[in-house]
């Protein structure tokens, strides 16, 4: 047994004595914390915490975090960290003026992604990839979801699923893999979509089943993408084969994609900048979570999904990054959760109770993950000396994580 005790925590959040599986609406402003604390780590689990006067007194390593904040790790429920190449060119044709759908339509976009990952090997996207993963460990990400869906034929759909296998394999942190054959309709494709569905319903889903190489599948349901008549279809399909629905949509309009996530039981309907009343009120009678990614409305310049109005009528919202080449080339949890902040107003607690806690329940990993709570992981950061909660979102850009502790033990690259 080797044993990690922290003392003189500043604050101690995120730290519950009774478990919640996720927070909605008003509790997700209750972000439970302890002053003046203390948190002991046995092994790779979180064996007690609570105020620095009942603080034990010895065990194999000692960190003293005075000044410093200690949270749970964030859990990243929504990335494409799996692919071979950046995309700034599109980056400049959209600073002059070119938008996120007009370079889809000529071929860019997710269609550029595939190109280039149909010629790059196993091992190179491994390499790049895990690269990747290593950096938003940095960032204090500590559970994490990975997409396929820059493949978009059986081979490279697998052999995108096999890294992603690969690096669950390796990583100090546990990974849900999702299969996102539908994530665009491939060029040769275009006057037979019909096709490519029926690939991806009877080639792909077996295939993905048969190698139990997702956990999820997703579908972009949206304007331009997949109607939701087919979202429909591809995730009756998936369910058949126990992989359960997460999916995008309404990133480009109001696309119906909502209301179809919740029909098909949904884990989590993701991105939402176009949410309305109805996508609110069907959200309201399900359990499907309502998954925001602040970055990638930053990067394209496209509206911010109404999360306060989420909030306000008690849905339980999750952040997460969406990392990927095209629409959010950064996997930084902390600046999500500030721009969470700064443009949906939310609150801090608020943003993080939807980066940790609701981000683990969106993987299902909400028994592990997503708070301090005694029998969970030990996975999660302190703060290097900071004046307050509020100054983590408030201080964006700066880098205030000075420790990440995975498994119970410190954490170096
Ligand atoms: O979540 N919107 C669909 N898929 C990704 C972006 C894909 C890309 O542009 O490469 C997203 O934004
Ligand atoms: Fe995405």
């Amino acid at each position: 047994m080797s044993s990690l005790l922290i003392r003189n925590i500043k604050t101690l959040y995120q730290a519950e004595t009774t478990r919640r599986k996720v927070v909605k609406g008003a509790d997700m402003a209750d972000l439970p914390g302890i002053d003046d604390a203390f948190l002991l780590l046995e092994n790779d689990r979180i064996a007690a915490f609570g105020p620095m006067d009942k603080c034990p007194s010895r065990a194999d390593q000692v960190i003293d975090a005075s000044g410093r904040l200690a949270l749970p790790s964030w859990c990243d429920s929504h990335t494409h960290i799996v692919f071979a190449a950046s995309r700034e060119e599109e980056f400049v044709d959209r600073i002059r003026g070119l938008s996120y759908e007009e370079i889809a339509r000529r071929g860019g976009g997710i269609l550029n992604s595939a190109r280039k990952l149909q010629q790059a090997s196993e091992d190179e996207l491994f390499e790049g990839a895990f690269k990747r993963l290593l950096e938003v460990i940095g960032f204090g990400t500590g559970a994490i979801e990975i997409k396929s869906g820059y493949g978009l034929s059986v081979e490279s759909e697998i052999k995108m699923l096999r890294v992603i296998r690969r690096l669950k394999s390796v990583s100090p942190i546990p990974i849900k893999a999702t299969f996102l054959g539908a994530h665009a309709i491939p060029v040769e494709y275009a006057q037979r979509r019909e096709e490519y569905i029926s690939l991806v319903i009877h080639k792909m889903l077996p295939q993905v089943a048969e190698e139990n190489l997702a956990e999820y599948c997703d579908v972009f349901c949206d304007r331009g993408f997949y109607t939701v008549q087919e979202t429909e279809r591809i995730l009756n399909a998936a369910w058949t084969y126990g992989l359960k629905p997460k999916i995008h949509a309404n990133e480009l309009d109001y696309s119906g994609g909502v209301q179809v996530g919740v029909a098909c039981h949904a884990i989590s309907v993701d991105h939402l900048e176009y949410t309305g009343d109805a996508e609110i009120e069907a959200l309201k009678s399900s359990q499907t979570l309502p998954t925001l990614l602040p970055s990638c409305a930053f990067f394209l310049g496209i509206p911010y999904a109404p999360a306060r109005k989420m909030i306000d009528a008690g849905l339980p919202v999750v952040l997460a990054s969406d990392y990927n080449p095209g629409s959010t080339p950064s996997g930084k949890m902390p600046f999500v959760v500030s721009l969470a902040c700064i443009k949906m107003k939310m609150l801090p607690e608020e943003a993080i109770s939807a980066a940790t806690l609701n981000g683990a329940r969106a993987m299902e990993l909400e028994d592990d993950y997503g708070s301090i709570a005694v029998g969970k992981k030990a996975n999660l950061f302190l703060t290097r000396p900071v004046p307050s909660l509020g100054y983590l979102p408030y201080a964006f850009g700066s880098d205030w994580i000075e420790t990440v502790i995975l498994n119970g033990k410190t954490w170096t690259k």
